[in-house]
């Protein structure tokens, strides 16, 4: 028995074993959750995340995987509808694990030069979908839900490097504070948890990257940057029943390195 036992819900964002998603869905399976997951369209990606998938060693062999382009509006529809059916009728968690911004303005200096496409597309695919997935799953949450997305640092302060993406986090958040006003009264809570610098693979598409992870092994109080593990439990933390008076909430999993001035 976990503290997640008994419940199902979509994992979306796994792209290989590094992915924040994969360090969630592995916490959240040894805290007994049924989980579902998709992969971007395309057999190349469905082999990818499958690979990931078979490294996490769940208990089911066969987790339940579908396409999703989330930008997608429909599909976003279809896929929850397949995925709450498969669940007996109720999702009760959703992970939000999504971003996406053209790499080629996410070098130190650039941000001025972010075409309209760019800026709009980052913004879409990073926290629009927040707000269409919580739509989507709204139905199938009947009187309770979870909903957790990921975030980082550059939404608050400037991070150089990080760009639109740091815009596109500052919307994020704030989505998931205007959801957390309409949603909880049907008990569904909505919450962004802002975790450190992970080498991952949306990682390095970030100019600067290493200077960032350089500086939180330095100057953050815990002396170290965060394992993906970390960011996984205090997931379950929120998904999960321990966490029923949380909503709204950007939570930082970051070793500390954001309450520091100097
Ligand atoms: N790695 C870090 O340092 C870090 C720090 C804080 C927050 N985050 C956030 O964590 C989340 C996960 O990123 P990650 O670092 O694990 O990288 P990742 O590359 O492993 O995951 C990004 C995921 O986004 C998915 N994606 C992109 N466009 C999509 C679309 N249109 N439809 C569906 N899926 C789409 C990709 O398929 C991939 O699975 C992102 O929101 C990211 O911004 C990452």
């Amino acid at each position: 028995m976990g503290v997640m036992t008994g419940k199902s819900g979509l994992v979306i964002g796994v792209a290989n074993d590094r992915s924040y998603a994969w360090y969630i869905a592995k916490s959240l399976a040894a805290q007994g959750a049924k989980m579902m997951f998709t992969h971007l369209p395309g057999d190349k990606m469905a082999r990818r995340v499958q690979l990931a998938l078979d490294a996490m060693e769940l208990e089911d062999k066969d987790p339940w995987l579908r396409p999703l382009d989330a930008t997608n509006e429909d599909q976003i529809a279809e896929v929850f509808a397949e995925a709450a059916e498969a669940a007996g009728g109720k999702l009760d968690y959703l992970v939000h694990s999504i971003a996406f911004a053209d790499r080629q303005f996410l070098e130190i200096g650039r941000f001025m030069q972010t075409t309209r496409e760019a800026f709009l597309q980052a913004i879409e695919v990073s926290a629009y979908t927040l707000l269409s997935m919580s739509r989507a799953a709204r139905p199938h949450m009947k009187g309770s839900g979870s909903i957790l997305a990921m975030s980082y640092y550059g939404a608050e302060k400037v991070v150089p490097g990080y760009n639109v993406m740091g815009v596109a986090k500052a919307t994020l958040e704030a989505t998931c504070r205007y959801l957390a006003l309409e949603m909880g009264r049907d008990g569904v809570r909505v919450n962004v948890i802002s975790g450190g610098p992970l080498r991952t693979l949306s990682a390095m598409g970030v100019g600067g990257f290493g200077q960032m992870l350089d500086l939180v092994a330095e100057r953050s109080p815990l002396g170290r940057n965060i394992e993906g593990t970390e960011v996984g439990d205090a997931a379950v933390w929120l998904l999960s029943d321990l966490g029923t008076g949380v909503t709204g909430q950007t939570i930082y999993v970051d070793s500390g390195y954001s309450i520091m001035g100097m």
